[in-house]
Parts: structure tokens; C-alpha cells; sequence
């Protein structure tokens, strides 16, 4: 992982301009999964600590743009950019940084560079998608998890199916791996938001639903309630909740099992990533820590 924090400062650095080089140092690195999975995918290919810095790059991108979108004012439990400088700033602070990546990913192979490129386009969609869905209540898991597919998950899949060409493995079976490790890690978070205290989260809990974002649990538990509560919970979407609001929808969704449910998709998404790649005792060894976090 040094040689990809590496790569990341150099390209920072090429970037040229102390005020990217500031605004960046402020930023927290997060768990750097994707590029973690990359290293573990190809980890004798030279190239890999570059791709990985440019996916991380992308990500890192991303949710600068996210924050604004969402007006969140902590990410990975420091203040966004946002917030300790403008939305302005953020947004172009993430110009910078995704088109400097893309810049870094023209000299890939065609193959790698348009996996991980077009995975942008799908990502952008999704994020267009889940501000879309956040203006009503939603109860419609498909739609749900297509949206998450996109948002979340291409970025990792991309991550896992370029590595793969990378290294000359079968990028099918990875491209299954990340996307599947994608969603499973995205239906935890929404499972998190819900279980865990803003303390643990790094940011507000139960913010999903008051933002608007009607995630599986809440769509479960709606599937599971009669008319009359299912109205009460409706009226709840998209508002700040009070303790007691909280309180019922928790109670709620231990009555109707909606949590374990959500908890048995992520479960069984992660079970079809560890098959596809089950000869690779280190990626079935994230998943398994994965799946562990949500409890
Ligand atoms: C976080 O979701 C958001 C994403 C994973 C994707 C955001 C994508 C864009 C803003 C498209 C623009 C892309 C580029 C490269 C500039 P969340 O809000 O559900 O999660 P959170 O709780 O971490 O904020
Ligand atoms: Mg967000």
C-alpha cells in the first residue's frame, strides 16, 4: 500500500498547484479498499500501485462531489470540504482530481482504461439515480439495488476486472467478486446507519431515511407492515426524526426482521463473491471481515 500512496502524492504533486496539494492533505484517506483489492488482484504487476491510485483518486473524487449533493458536513469522520471551505471548492477540487486520474488512466491498455472508465459514467448515473429516488418513498428493492449496483458497486467491480486483465486472470469471475463485495458492503452501511451511534459512523445515524433514502431494511419493513403503519412511515420519509419516531421505526424493524433480512442478502451477495474466487483464500479473507463489520 506505500507504493500506491506513493503514486497518489506523485500525481498530486504533478498536479502543480499548492492549493490542491493543501485541500488534499486535509482529506482523510479512508480504508482505501479499492485499492487494497487491486494490489491483491495483480500483485506482481507494476502497473497495479498506478491503477489503484488513479481508482482511489476517482473515489476520493467522488465523494467530494457526493457531499455537496448530499450537503454532509462530516466524511470518514472529518469535516467535508464543503463544509471547512465551500461547495465550490469541493466541487472543483473534485474536477481536479478525477480528471487528473483520467489523464494517469489514457496510457492503460484500452481494455483496462475504458473498464474503469465507463464504471465513472455508471457510478454518475447512479448517484442521479439515488438523489432522484430520495424525493419520494421508495419500496421497490429492484430499483433499489440496481441503483446501488451503480453507485457503489461499478467503481469496485472496475477496480476488480481491470486488475484482473492486469495480472492475466479470469476477469469474469473478479468482475462477480467485485461487484457482488460492492453491493454486500453498501447493504452493510445501509444496515450501520441504522444499528450503529453517529460516534461509531462518523456521521449523523439514521440519516439515510431523513435524507430521504429509502434502504433495504426500510424497504423490507415496509413490504412487512399494514396499511395504517405503512402510511406512518411514509410520513416519516425525508425529516428529521425525533427519539421517539427513531424508536419505533427500530422497534419495527426488530418485529418484522428487516435488518436480517437485509443482513441475509449481503450475506448471500457475499457468499457468490467468495465462490467465484474461492481459490483466492485473500479476497474470500475480505469479505469475511467485511461481513463481520456489521455487528
Ligand atoms: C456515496 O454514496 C456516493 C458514491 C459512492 C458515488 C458518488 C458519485 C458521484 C457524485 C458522481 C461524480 C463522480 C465523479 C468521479 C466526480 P452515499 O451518499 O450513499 O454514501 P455516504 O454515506 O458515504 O455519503
Ligand atoms: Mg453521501
Amino acid at each position: 500500500m506505500q507504493r500506491v500512496e506513493s503514486e497518489i502524492a506523485r500525481l498530486i504533486k504533478e498536479i502543480d498547484y499548492d492549493e490542491v496539494t493543501r485541500l488534499f492533505g486535509m482529506l482523510s484517506g479512508g480504508k482505501r479498499l479499492r485499492a487494497k483489492l487491486i494490489l491483491k488482484i495483480a500483485p506482481h504487476n507494476d502497473k497495479a500501485p498506478l491503477l489503484a491510485a488513479i481508482v482511489e483518486l476517482i473515489h476520493a473524487a467522488s465523494l467530494l462531489h457526493d457531499d455537496v449533493i448530499d450537503e454532509a458536513t462530516l466524511r470518514r469522520g472529518v469535516a467535508s470540504v464543503n463544509a471547512t471551505e465551500d461547495s465550490k471548492t469541493a466541487v472543483m477540487l473534485g474536477d481536479i482530481l478525477y480528471s487528473k486520474a483520467f489523464t494517469e488512466l489514457v496510457e492503460f491498455d484500452r481494455s483496462v482504461a475504458s473498464v474503469v472508465a465507463s464504471s465513472v459514467t455508471a457510478l454518475s448515473k447512479g448517484e442521479m439515480q439515488d438523489v432522484k429516488m430520495a424525493e419520494s418513498f421508495n419500496n421497490d428493492e429492484a430499483k433499489y439495488l440496481y441503483m446501488l449496483y451503480l453507485k457503489t458497486a461499478t467503481l469496485i467491480e472496475a477496480a476488480a476486472i481491470s486488475s484482473a486483465i492486469l495480472a492475466g486472470k479470469d476477469s469474469k469471475s473478479y468482475g462477480i467478486y467485485g461487484r457482488n463485495l460492492g453491493l454486500s458492503f453498501q447493504i452493510i452501511d445501509d444496515i450501520l446507519d441504522i444499528t450503529s451511534d453517529s460516534a461509531t459512523l462518523g456521521k449523523p445515524a439514521m440519516n439515510d431515511f431523513v435524507e430521504g433514502k429509502c434502504t433495504l431494511p426500510y424497504i423490507y419493513l415496509h413490504e412487512a407492515i399494514n396499511s395504517d403503519d405503512k402510511l406512518k412511515l411514509e410520513n416519516l420519509h425525508a425529516r428529521p426524526l425525533d427519539e421517539q419516531e427513531i424508536l419505533w421505526i427500530k422497534q419495527m424493524m426488530k418485529e418484522h426482521k428487516s435488518i436480517e433480512r437485509s443482513f441475509e442478502l449481503a450475506t448471500k451477495l457475499s457468499n457468490e463473491a467468495m465462490q467465484a474466487v474461492k481459490d483466492d483464500q485473500e479476497l474470500v479473507e475480505i469479505l469475511k471481515t467485511m461481513i463481520k463489520r456489521s455487528y
